[in-house]
């Protein structure tokens, strides 16, 4: 159980908040992981009062609440909701809010959470500073920052050159909630405590590395957002770097903060840095067009509300990438996103290197398969390992099969990865937060493409909607025999 604490939630009627911060601030309750003065005040412009504010939480957590909304845990929880009317860029309003806080006897440990627009982190970090809301001679301050940090490299140095007036890095917790997701955690349980893989785990027996993220939806409602960022940004830069990096990192010294986050730093940096001459060997970008997504007729990414007709944002991206360390000299890294494609699914899989044939000279064995690890990062939690086996019969004939491991709990085990990373807020554990410098190596290694991309406004490439993306991207592989793997179980075999 975390300290005493007040949660103070800007933007708190948005989006994200009600479809997770909310649910997560309720499932923390029910699994009583919040201790009895833990306060969270919503922080919104509508002229609402607590009882509306409290009817809204409840229609939202409702659908969401896993095995059911239980009417205790929900008093209980509304005990702790009030509601703040504010204006955030208003300097007056914070004064207001900080003798609320006072009045109301709430704790003074207070964690800021700006579930705002980017543009609104620094005049929010200023007002709150200026107001002397930061200092820590009562109680700590943290302040919770969603993603994106920047747009570019170059705008997330200035956004932090402004936060650093008023905010020390201990204080700061840039979220990406990919952090907090179980199976991400799992990729690094099973690589450093598993002895198998490490002898395994590099450029001697490795072929190759994908990460697909395919999503079943469009981009909804948040264009305003999308059409200026894109899929490179709103996914590669931030939730697949740092998957790329767990899966690829050496050991950390510990599970502390800084030694995490130094062995992820260490490896982002070492991503050799994509010449702009071969931006276009290197990455691949399309837009969905129209089609059918689980079995319903969808509209073109063109066609939403809030996209402009001659926009070229990417709802597709793809990247393939070097790491220029001794572990993965020579080895390829193939990342992929997608929008509207069939289906919902994180998957990380690790081709392995063909193994000699020698063996198998004077059998009817055509040719050697490689081995597979593949990671179920959602919605499936699974690991699965294929290998090679004799069939059954007198003959040597070898077939593919595999180890499966299903990891997924039930609905006491299960959360979603915004309790993981509200509660550590609270514990002031900032293992799963990313540092400065880690996001500013992730900048790096996706700025030059933006830049590429963002000069090209005359021509984007398109994929149907409901399908697994472009064909082009396919121009990324180095060698035939390799090709994107969208499921567990294999259908890319050569
Ligand atoms: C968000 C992106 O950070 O992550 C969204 O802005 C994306 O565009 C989402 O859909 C994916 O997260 P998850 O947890 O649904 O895989």
């Amino acid at each position: 159980m975390g300290n005493p604490c007040t949660y103070v939630v800007f933007g708190a009627t948005g989006n994200l908040s009600m479809s997770k911060l909310m649910p997560a601030f309720y499932h923390l309750d029910k699994h009583n992981r919040l201790q009895d003065e833990v306060r969270i005040v919503a922080i919104g412009r509508r002229d609402w009062n607590r009882d509306q504010w409290l009817e809204k939480v409840r229609e939202a957590i409702l659908p969401k609440a896993r095995g059911g909304i239980e009417d205790e845990v929900c008093e209980r929880f509304c005990g702790r909701l009030d509601y703040f009317k504010m204006d955030v860029l208003d300097a007056e309003d914070y004064l207001r809010l900080k003798t609320y806080l006072l009045d109301q006897s709430y704790s003074q440990n207070i964690a800021y959470y700006l579930s705002l627009g980017p543009d609104q982190f620094a005049p929010t970090v200023k007002c709150l500073g200026q107001s002397d809301m930061l200092e820590e001679r009562s109680g700590w301050k943290r302040v919770v920052l969603e993603k994106p940090f920047g747009f570019d490299g170059e705008s997330a140095k200035q956004l932090q050159k402004r936060l650093n007036r008023y905010l020390k890095e201990e204080q700061t917790y840039r979220i990406d909630h990919y952090l907090g997701k179980g199976m991400v955690q799992n990729v690094m349980v099973f690589r450093f405590a598993n002895i198998l893989m490490e002898p395994l785990w590099n450029r001697n027996y490795i072929d190759h590395i994908q990460i697909t993220h395919a999503e079943d939806r469009p981009i909804g409602t948040r264009a305003g957002y999308y059409d200026t960022s894109g899929a490179m940004r709103d996914m590669i830069q931030s939730h697949l770097l740092q998957l790329l990096a767990l899966i690829t990192m050496e050991p950390p010294a510990s599970r502390d903060a800084e030694d995490l986050r130094d062995e992820k730093v260490k490896l982002l940096k070492s991503i050799r840095p994509i010449p702009k001459n071969m931006v276009h060997a290197h990455a691949y970008r399309a837009q969905y067009s129209e089609g059918m997504v689980n079995g319903e007729q969808v509209p073109s990414y063109l066609s939403e509300p809030g996209v402009d007709s001659d926009s070229v944002t990417e709802t597709y991206a793809a990247l393939k990438l070097y790491i220029d360390n001794w572990r993965w000299a020579g080895v390829p890294f193939y990342i992929q996103t997608g929008k509207n494609m069939p289906k919902n699914r994180t998957i990380v899989a690790i081709r392995f290197k063909y193994p000699p044939k020698q063996f198998f000279r004077e059998s009817q064995v055509k040719k050697m398969e490689p081995n597979w690890i593949v990671f179920g990062i959602q919605p499936e939690e699974s690991i699965r390992i294929e290998l090679t086996a004799k069939q059954p019969g007198l003959e040597i004939m070898t077939e593919q099969t595999s180890l499966d491991a299903t990891l997924k709990g039930d609905d006491n085990t299960n959360y979603d990865a915004y309790e993981e990373l509200l509660l550590d807020v609270i514990m002031g554990d900032r293992s799963l937060f990313l540092r400065y410098d880690e996001v500013k190596a992730a900048w790096n290694v996706v700025d030059p493409v933006i830049q590429a991309w963002s000069s090209e406004t005359s021509y984007i490439d398109t994929y149907t909607s409901g399908s697994w993306g472009p064909e082009g991207s396919k121009k990324l592989f180095d060698h035939p025999d390799q090709c994107w793997r969208f499921h567990y179980t294999p259908e890319c075999k050569k």
